[in-house]
């Protein structure tokens, strides 16, 4: 197969971390045969110091003309003073819109060896294993108005939260339909107790969900699931919600795993898939080789299965960060007092050697 795929390495950690995801991407390819043509471009404050934009056309138009984007991340302190609509983010605020991906999923996984990772005790958090799944292209992310107005001491600031119908109909299908393939359980999150667009939210996922009698539904307030997902983040399996909600709870759920460094995501919903970790630019350790390369990692697993059907693929990379971390091999975020550290690129060698070896152990020929 030829995998046609945009490469957005981005600001902060995001180059260092999508260089290793890269590395594990080209091993596996080769390992089973597929061909890759990768494209790097520009995003966010790298695109606004090279064009002067943060979404480049040059870089948006190869998103479009490819099957998946690798994006490492985006944002940083240098770019705070830049007007909105030049700031990093807005840039793939723009990219999600244009690749038309609402569906954000955000695996947050407990791996068994990394129980004691988590703040948590090791008994509340053993066996958690959910997916976030966050509306991505609507909300106040989007709404419209949204500005400053007034003269400075009196001004005001105002932005919109807004959902339809069908945008909540066609995630809670996203949701519904993935727990199928899984515990059959999906807990939306809304705050209907206050907000009109949460009752409507609340409404329409109920609908959608008599069509799926085989999920058990339940909703849940947005401050009461930031509880719940604290004492007891095993009972999760789905969790549906609406773009902000979703970006504060699957922050906190990196947290709860043991570090945001772990987190991947897909986001899908268009033709062309955008996979990205969740971790953010992490201005305070970019350029020092030690952040976490394992979600960025786990992104290309991601992509594989969502953009390629690559079952067997991304379970290759799934298994091979898992051996690696049983055998103990521990990034700056995971490692105790005591515990050798890895660099970024020793723990991406760790898994490519993984990935050679799984590929050995299930007879698979390196194709040269
Ligand atoms: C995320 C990030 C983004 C978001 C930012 C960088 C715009 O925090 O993907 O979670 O808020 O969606
Ligand atoms: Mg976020």
């Amino acid at each position: 197969m030829l995998l046609n795929i945009t490469v957005l390495p981005g600001d902060g950690v995001g180059p260092e971390v999508t260089d290793e995801a890269v590395r594990v991407l080209e091993s596996v390819a080769q390992l089973f045969g597929h061909q890759l043509s990768l494209a790097r471009k520009d995003v966010g404050g790298a695109a606004l110091l090279s064009a002067n934009d943060p979404l480049p056309d040059d870089t948006l138009q190869a998103c479009l003309a490819s099957d998946a984007v690798l994006l490492g991340a985006v944002g940083g302190p240098s770019f705070d003073k830049f007007p909105s609509h030049l700031r990093p983010e807005s840039g793939l605020l723009r990219l999600r819109r244009a690749l038309g991906v609402f569906a954000n999923l955000r695996p947050a996984v407990c791996f068994s060896s990394l129980e004691d990772c988590s703040p948590l005790r090791s008994e509340i958090v053993r066996g958690t294993n959910m997916v976030i799944v966050r509306e991505l292209l609507g909300g106040i992310y989007f709404g419209e108005p949204r500005h400053t107005q007034g003269s400075a001491g009196n001004r005001s600031a105002t932005d919109t939260m807004r959902y339809s119908e069908p945008e909540i109909e066609r995630i809670a299908h996203v949701a519904f339909e993935l727990a199928r393939s899984r515990r059959h359980k999906v807990t939306s999150v809304d705050k209907a107790n206050v907000l009109d667009c949460s009752r409507l939210w609340r409404g329409v996922v109920s609908r959608v969900g008599q069509q799926y009698a085989d999920v058990k539904l339940s909703h849940m307030y947005v401050d009461s699931a930031a509880m719940a997902l604290v004492t007891n983040p095993s009972d999760f399996d789905v969790l549906l919600t609406e773009n902000m909600f979703g970006d504060i709870l699957s922050d906190q759920a990196g947290g709860i795993v043991g570090s945001l460094g772990m987190l991947a995501s897909a986001s899908v919903g268009g033709r062309v898939g955008l996979y990205e970790p969740v971790h953010g630019s992490a201005p305070d350790i970019a350029g020092k080789g030690v952040a976490n390369p394992l979600g960025a990692i786990l992104s290309v697993a991601m992509l594989l299965r969502h953009s390629f059907q690559g079952n067997e693929e991304a379970q290759c990379i799934e298994t091979s960060v898992s051996t690696v971390l049983a055998a103990g091999n521990r990034t700056r975020d995971l490692a105790k007092a005591g515990q050798s550290v890895l660099t970024t690129r020793e723990m991406g060698h760790k898994i490519t050697d993984a990935v050679r070896k799984y590929a050995t152990a299930t007879s698979r020929v390196p194709v040269t």
